[in-house]
Order: C-alpha cells, then sequence, then structure tokens
C-alpha cells in the first residue's frame, strides 16, 4: 500500500473510490462546503441535493455511496461523516480513515483516494498521520491459518489529497510517521494474535532476530544457561514447568554516526521492557478455563516493545533505545514453580510465591534489573498485560500508569492523549510497597485482593530503584471484543505508537529534572 498526498482539483482525480470526509452540517447551514463546490458543480448539484434531503448529516461513522455516472473520472464516492467540527479530533480522522479503507477493501478497489478537511484542530502532517494510521490498521487481518483465505488485497495506492500544495507537502512527514507506527503497531498485533504453540520464546527471539537483521538492530538473547549465569531465578522459575523454555531477548537501537563524540555522550538511553509471557495458564494457581485461550495474548507487552524499537529504526530517532523482552510460558507440570517457592532474584532479593498466576511481576523483576544495571538507562518504561485487576479499574478505554517519577509520567500522559493511546495514573506508595512484605523472605509477590495494579507496580518498583521509571499494565487495552472500523477482534498493538509518540518527545534537557525530582506517586 503506497500512501501519497496530492493537492489536486476532485474533479480531475482518477481513483477507484473517492472518500470524502465531512463535518457535520444540519438545518439551515446544510449547504455544500466551499471546498468541494467546483465537485459538486461537476456533479450537477448532486452532493447539495443529498445534503438538502437530510438522509447524510456528516454525524460521526455516518457514511454513503454516490455513483458518478461517468461526470467525474472517480466512479464511486463515499461521503464520510466527521461529526461535530469543534468536536472532531485525530481519532476521529484514524476512524474515518479505517472506514475508507473498508470500503475499498469491500469492493476491491485498487486506487483510494481521501480528501482532507481543513481545520484548525489539525495539521496537515498531524491529520495525514493519522487517516494514514487508520488505513493501515484497518488493512490488518490474522488470516494465515484459514484454509480458505478470504482475503482481499488492500489497495496498492492511497492518496491524501489537500486544498493547497503547501499542505500536501507538509503532510508526508505524517504519512512517513503513520505508515511507519501502524506498520509496527501491525506487527505487534501478529505476534500476539499469534497462537501459543507456535509463539514460544524462542520463537519469539527468533522474530526479533529476523526484526533486527531487518531495521539493524543489535540483538542478543539469553537461553537458560546464560539465564543460569546472569542469576535469573524469577524468570527461570517462571518458565521451569513448560517444554518451551524461557528467554530474556534485548534488541538494541543506536542512532548511526554523525554527531560528534561530546553529543553522543549527551544521547539519552530509553529502556522499554515488555512482559512476554507466551501462554498463562496460571500455572500450578491454575485459571479457571473460560477464556484461557486469551492469555495467548500475555505477551502483549513484549510485543509492543519489539515493534516499537523496529520503529524507532526506522524513523531513525535521536537517542538510543533498547528493549528487553522476558519470555517464559507459565505451565503446571511436574517441574513446575509452585506456591511457597522461595525465589532468588537477579538483584538478589528474595520472593516468596503466594501465587504462581502472578507470574508477569516476576519474569519483569529479572528483566527490569537487567535493564537497570547493564544499560544504566536515563528511564525506564515497562509494559505488561500484568493484572485483571486493572481491567476493573479502568476498563480496556486505557493503560494504567504508575512509576517512580511525576515527570516521566506527565510525559507519557502527554503521548498518549497526542497518539490516541490513552494512560491514567495510578497512586503508587510507600503503603502499597508495606502489602507486599513477605514473612518469610524479602518480598511476596501478591498483596491480596485489594489494589491488584497498585501492588503489582509496588513488586516492580523494587526492581527500577534509583531510576526514573513507568509501568504500563495494558491488561485491559491489549487486546479487544468489541471491535472498531480499524480494530478486528483480538490484539491491539498497543503501546506501539505511544512509544514512538513518546520517544519522539523525549529531550535530555528534561531528564535531568527527572534526577533530582521526587514525584508524589513515588516509591
Ligand atoms: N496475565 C494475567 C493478568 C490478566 C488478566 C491480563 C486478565 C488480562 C486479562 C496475570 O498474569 C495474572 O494472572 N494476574 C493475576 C494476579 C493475581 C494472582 C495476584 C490477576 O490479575 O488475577
Ligand atoms: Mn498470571
Ligand atoms: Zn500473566
Amino acid at each position: 500500500m503506497k500512501i501519497t498526498s496530492a493537492a489536486q482539483p476532485l474533479e480531475q482525480v482518477r481513483a477507484d473510490l473517492l472518500a470524502v470526509l465531512f463535518f457535520q452540517v444540519a438545518g439551515q447551514e446544510r449547504g455544500v462546503p466551499r471546498s468541494l463546490a467546483a465537485l459538486d458543480r461537476a456533479l450537477a448539484g448532486r452532493i447539495a441535493r443529498v445534503l438538502a434531503s437530510g438522509d447524510f448529516e456528516g454525524k460521526t461513522d455516518e457514511s454513503l455511496m454516490l455513483y458518478s455516472d461517468g461526470a467525474l473520472p472517480s466512479p464511486r464516492l463515499l461521503l464520510i461523516g466527521l461529526g461535530d467540527s469543534k468536536a472532531c479530533d485525530l481519532e476521529t480522522l484514524r476512524r474515518a480513515g479505517g472506514a475508507s479503507l473498508r470500503s475499498a477493501l469491500a469492493r476491491k478497489s485498487k486506487r483510494l483516494a481521501l480528501v482532507v478537511p481543513h481545520s484548525r484542530r489539525w495539521t496537515p502532517a498531524t491529520a495525514a498521520q493519522a487517516l494514514t494510521e487508520g488505513c493501515v490498521l484497518a488493512s490488518y487481518r490474522f488470516d494465515q491459518y484459514r484454509s480458505v483465505a478470504e482475503r482481499t488485497a488492500p489497495p496498492s495506492a492511497v492518496s491524501l489529497l489537500f486544498e493547497r500544495a503547501a499542505d500536501s507537502r507538509t503532510a508526508r512527514g505524517g504519512i512517513e510517521r503513520g505508515q511507519i507506527g501502524a506498520e509496527c503497531q501491525n506487527l505487534a498485533r501478529r505476534l500476539s494474535d499469534e497462537p501459543p504453540n507456535t509463539l514460544t520464546p524462542a520463537a519469539l527471539a527468533r522474530e526479533a532476530g529476523r526484526v533486527g537483521a531487518e531495521v539493524g538492530l543489535k540483538v542478543r538473547v539469553l537461553g537458560v544457561p546464560e539465564l543460569r549465569r546472569a542469576k535469573c531465578g524469577a524468570l527461570l522459575a517462571v518458565g521451569q514447568g513448560s517444554a518451551h523454555p524461557p528467554r530474556l531477548i534485548t534488541l538494541d537501537y543506536t542512532p548511526r554516526g554523525k554527531g560528534r563524540s561530546a553529543e553522543k555522550a549527551r544521547r539519552p538511553t530509553l529502556c522499554l521492557v515488555g512482559k512476554g509471557i507466551t501462554f498463562d495458564s496460571g500455572g500450578i494457581s491454575i485459571k479457571p478455563s473460560a477464556s484461557m485461550e486469551e492469555m495467548k495474548h500475555d505477551m502483549s507487552g513484549a510485543a509492543a516493545v519489539l515493534a516499537a524499537l523496529r520503529g524507532a529504526a526506522l524513523m531513525q530517532l535521536p537517542l538510543r533505545v533498547v528493549g528487553i523482552l522476558a519470555a517464559a510460558e507459565n505451565l503446571p507440570s511436574g517441574d513446575a514453580y509452585r506456591p511457597g517457592d522461595i525465589l532468588t532474584a537477579r538483584s538478589g532479593r528474595t520472593i516468596e510465591v503466594i501465587n504462581t498466576d502472578a507470574e508477569g511481576r516476576l519474569v519483569l523483576a529479572d528483566a527490569l534489573d537487567f535493564a537497570k544495571t547493564e544499560y544504566a538507562p536515563d528511564a525506564i518504561l515497562d509494559f505488561a498485560t500484568l493484572t485483571g485487576a486493572c481491567v476493573v479499574a479502568l476498563g480496556s478505554w486505557c493503560s494504567g500508569a504508575l512509576g517512580s517519577n511525576d515527570h516521566l509520567l506527565a510525559q507519557v500522559r502527554a503521548a498518549g492523549e497526542a497518539c490516541g493511546e490513552r494512560v491514567w495514573p495510578l497512586p503508587l506508595w510507600e503503603e502499597h510497597r508495606r502489602a507486599i512484605k513477605s514473612d518469610v523472605a524479602d518480598i511476596k509477590n501478591t498483596g491480596g485482593r485489594e489494589g491488584g495494579t497498585l501492588t503489582a507496580a509496588a513488586f516492580l518498583g523494587h526492581f527500577t530503584e534509583g531510576t526514573p521509571w513507568v509501568h504500563l499494565d495494558i491488561a485491559g487495552t491489549a487486546w479487544t471484543k468489541q471491535p472498531c472500523v480499524y480494530q478486528t477482534k483480538g490484539a491491539t498493538g498497543v503501546g506501539v505508537r505511544l512509544v514512538l509518540e513518546f520517544l519522539r518527545g523525549f529531550r535530555a534537557e528534561t531528564l535531568r529534572d527527572y534526577r533530582t525530582q521526587r514525584g508524589s506517586t513515588g516509591v
């Protein structure tokens, strides 16, 4: 799918499907917008008549197909509503992009063109990015296991049409960012949708190797012997019940050359850590069987991190980014770890296992400590489908965010608002740390039913001490059962766009503040 921008009179555009994005026009002012006047003239006033009839007002997600019957080089004209021009945002555009693409897919259209309306609520670049994301995300299907493919190929060419040539030029950066971000998001979705019999920890490591070779990342994989040498006792324990042994996978992106060495030395390093449980049965503390198949998605944090690293490399971001995936399968067996076991994590802290279903925090404990000690990063973000409690608290509307530094958290929140992957802060206090003190070890792996998301984060906080850190609980956002125009049932790839947006705005100067400031949410 090649996505380009152009400024061309609409009545001359040659596309199989021309999608026209419309703000809501109601009541008296139900006229054709000035920017579409020439198009409407070529159609002998058909758009004006449709609007006057009231059959199409331009409400959000409303659409109407018209046929130009030879009056235009484009045979189909799809009117897509954007709703009230004052309430319309980039998410509305993303959905409109998705709707256009879905319509093109249904009609096997090869050339799709989208007419981008002017608004003070976006720039040509941000609008182009959101529309591109909508198109790319809507073209995702997870159908490689269907013997009879129902798939139609997405359009080969998508053109975003602007009124002014200057806007069409500045839109190009947005198209590129949108395409990289959404394609990486689709990669995360594919990995997360992949079944647990094929996507084992070793397979995830192979995927990392493949992506690393493709975009130029240094990939390192620690298998069981290396993990033993590295004293990753918590990650090893979680994986020991499975025939598919655990892996710790690192993907290292370092910006290429140019800059003087002093500049390079000042370059920040960011670590992204992802929970990669390729299947979570709960282990000996086994889960109920209803919906257990969804636990193939329990590696969505790792998938997001892997895909975000691909994006960082393709965007050639000016900072070092290291992705660390803690991959293991949590199964019960004669070799499985048990409630009551006392583990020694890589950091040296001892952990009493209360519940083997609280495995995510265990694998992350070693991965976070690895991140902190091996890379001395300026900041750490982690992504994990960590707690059912987070799904109860926040639903699927946003991810939960907890951390040790309000400045870092504020940046993550701002990135979330900007890219449409929202996050919401939850508290992390000394009290939550106290809830996971153990009678027989340093800490225990559950803190009881109250505030499950908070005590899980407090557990992680033990392993990031001294480094600005934000934890994102994506248990409610990583997959969905309620599809929307650009999102099928299954994995969402949440986190990928968030990371890329966050990294793009990341500044070393503010980093210095992080070190000196202690946030009120701080542990
Ligand atoms: N992977 C689950 C969390 C989860 C649950 C994600 C539902 C998405 C949907 C995690 O490993 C888990 O089992 N957490 C337990 C922790 C408890 C035993 C302290 C939970 O949330 O019930
Ligand atoms: Mn679990
Ligand atoms: Zn889990």
